[in-house]
């Protein structure tokens, strides 16, 4: 699917717990992944993205730079920012 709605980075931000939802962004785009955390072959980490961009992060942890690990992502796309 193509999401059209525009969501604002202080929305974003308020998505950053199990509860409330796990929402980033990366290059225009944002994803709810509550769904993907317990899947996460990284555990826990991936909640130092919450709420804010995963670019920072996977700059350090290259193991993302792939493929496949975009594939996963875009399955979470809800809007773009
Ligand atoms: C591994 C996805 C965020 C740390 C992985 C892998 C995937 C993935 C698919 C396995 C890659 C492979 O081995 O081929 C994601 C997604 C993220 C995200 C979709 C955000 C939407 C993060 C963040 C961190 C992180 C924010 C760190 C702060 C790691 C680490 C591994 C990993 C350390 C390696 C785990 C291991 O092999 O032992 N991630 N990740 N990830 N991720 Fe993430």
């Amino acid at each position: 699917s193509a999401p059209s709605t525009l969501t604002g980075k202080d929305e974003v931000s308020r998505h950053r717990t199990l509860q409330d939802g796990v929402w980033v962004t990366f290059k225009g785009g944002v994803y709810d992944i509550t769904e993907f955390v317990a899947m996460h072959p990284g555990g826990d980490k991936i909640m130092l993205a919450a709420g804010g961009a995963v670019e920072p992060f996977w700059a350090l942890y290259a193991v993302h730079n792939q493929d496949h690990v975009l594939e996963i992502l875009s399955e979470y796309k809800v809007s773009v920012y």
